[in-house]
Formats: structure tokens, sequence, C-alpha cells
């Protein structure tokens, strides 16, 4: 099976359950840390081999693109006064990865974000997309995980979480049949289930691999409620005509699309950090 070489980004979401922080600062370039979130999807994306990211964005979200481009100013004063260590960490990333990125005119919703990505990625090849709300801290990335599945079974690939009974309603629920441990046979998908119907304890989180054929998919999906066009339609469509698999991920999933999963990353991402994890852990011990 072909290597995967792109990957979409759907960064045209409005936030809101991050204001006021969000009002003017779009959501992906919230610190984890000292790194903007949407960095740390980049590195998953390199990580995983992928050569070109297809950022989609909005409306006040110029943020995130300049993020990827050379900032002249900054690398001048840090080549000047001869930081090197520093100038590698504003630098490193634009020269490991192409990212570009296209505008979402209006949120339509997550099946639009990702079908404004066909002129780039084309229908010919699978490409991977990753929510940027979704940081997923691991040995390995979870996009190498999903890649690695996609390689061995050709099909399209969703990252699955294990779910409590009291949250299915949050999420895409999908049916199907383990094939070991972590690797799942899909053969059903319902969206955001009443609690006590879901038909499994398996989660979609915010990888995927996807065919290029689920483009056309989406071109057909019919719009919902405010217009939107949601990605499950396209989904099921890819799952029943060519199959599809899950991998329950390896690593911990953090939603940083809300004040509380956002702090959670923050803690998890600093404990990661040698120079700064025993003086956090001494920090905490005062509250805990
Ligand atoms: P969410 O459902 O989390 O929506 O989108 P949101 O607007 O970003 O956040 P809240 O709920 O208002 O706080 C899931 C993903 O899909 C992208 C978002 O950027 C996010 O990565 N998205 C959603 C788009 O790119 N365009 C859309 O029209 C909708």
């Amino acid at each position: 099976m072909g290597k995967i070489r792109k990957a979409v980004i759907p960064a045209a979401g409005l936030g809101t359950r991050l204001l006021p922080a969000t009002k003017s600062v779009p959501k992906e370039m919230m610190p984890i840390v000292d790194k903007p979130a949407i960095q740390l999807i980049v590195e998953e994306c390199v990580e995983a081999g992928i050569e070109l990211v297809v950022l989609i964005t909005g409306r006040y979200k110029g943020s995130i693109s300049d993020h990827f481009d050379v900032s002249y100013e900054v690398e001048d004063v840090l080549e000047r006064k001869a930081k090197g260590e520093l100038l590698e960490k504003v630098s490193h990333l634009s020269s490991m990865v192409d990212v570009v990125s296209i505008r979402q005119h209006r949120p339509l919703g997550l099946g639009h974000a990702v079908g404004c990505a066909r002129p780039i990625v084309g229908d010919d090849e699978p490409f991977a997309v990753l929510l940027p709300d979704d940081l997923i801290l691991g040995e390995r990335s979870a996009t190498h995980e999903l890649v690695e599945v996609h390689q061995e079974t050709g099909t399209g690939v969703l990252a699955l979480v294990e779910v409590p009974p009291e949250k299915v309603n949050l999420y895409g629920m999908i049916a199907g049949e383990r094939m070991d441990n972590r690797r799942v046979r899909c053969t059903d998908m319902v969206e955001k289930p009443a609690v006590g119907t879901a038909p499994s304890n398996m989660g979609i989180a915010g990888r995927y691999v996807l065919p290029g054929s689920v483009f056309s998919y989406i071109e057909e999906t019919p719009r919902g409620v405010g217009g939107e066009i949601q990605l499950t339609d396209a989904l099921l469509r890819v799952m029943r005509e060519e199959g599809m698999h899950g991998k329950l991920l390896e690593g911990m999933r953090y939603d940083t699309g809300d004040a509380g999963g956002l702090v959670r990353a923050n803690i998890a991402y600093a404990l990661e950090r040698p120079e700064l994890a025993d003086d956090l852990r001494a920090f905490m011990r005062r509250f805990v």
C-alpha cells in the first residue's frame, strides 16, 4: 500500500466553547506550554511522513498561516543575538513540510471543510485528516498508528477511543468487530447517539485516513441544520462501499476545544518536559 503524503487540517470552526479567548485568537493558536496547538498537529504530520499539509482556515485565522511562514524579523534578531537554539525552534518546522492554506468562506461544517481540500488533494490518493482540537500524547503519533493500519488493510481508518456510557452522545460511535486488541473492522456508525443506544463503547477521535473517493461522497451529501455538511454521511458511504477499519489509539487524548481539556493538555505536555516536570509536580502537590 502506498504512502500517505497529504494531510488536511480543518481549522475554520468558530471555537465558541473557548470564548472570550477565541474572540480574537484562533483556538488552534492556544498555547500548549509554549507551542500553539496547531504546531503540535503539524509536528504529528511530519512524524507520520506527511509531505504536504493543507490547512483549512477562515476569517480571523490569519495568524495560523503566519505561524508557518518564515518570520524574517524574529529570525533576524535571533541570528544577530546568536540565539541558535531558539532560531532552530522557530524555523525548524517550515523546513520539514510544505504547508498551504485554503479559506473556507463560511463555516458550513466539517464535511464541507474537508471538501475544500479537494483541488489540492485530488480524488486519486488516500490522505490523512487531523482535527486540531484533539491532541493525542503517546509513544507514537496517532496519525502514524492509522497510517500503519491503512498500509495493512488498504482501507480508510478511523481513530477510536473508548467512551464512557454517559458520554456517547458527544461522539460519532461505531459498531465493529475487533480483529485483535486494538484493530477493528467497522460495520456501522451513528452520530451522537442518545445515552443507552450506542452500538459499542468505541467513539471516533479526531484522526482519519480517508480514500480520495470521500470527496465525491461529500459533494453528494445534503445540507443539514444551518446549511452544514457533516462528515459522518460521507464516512458511512466509504464504510459501506469500500470498507473501513478503526484503531483504538495507544496514546492519551485531550480535547483542547474546551477549557478543562485545554488545561489538562497543558499539564500533561508540561510533565513530559524534564526541565518543567519537577517544579510543576511540586506546585500541584500544594493543591491535591
Ligand atoms: P467543532 O465542532 O469543534 O466546532 O469543529 P468549532 O466551531 O471549532 O468549536 P465550538 O464547538 O464552536 O467551540 C470540529 C472541527 O472542524 C472544524 C473545526 O475547526 C474543528 O477542527 N470545522 C468545523 C471547520 O473547519 N469548518 C466548519 O465549518 C466547522
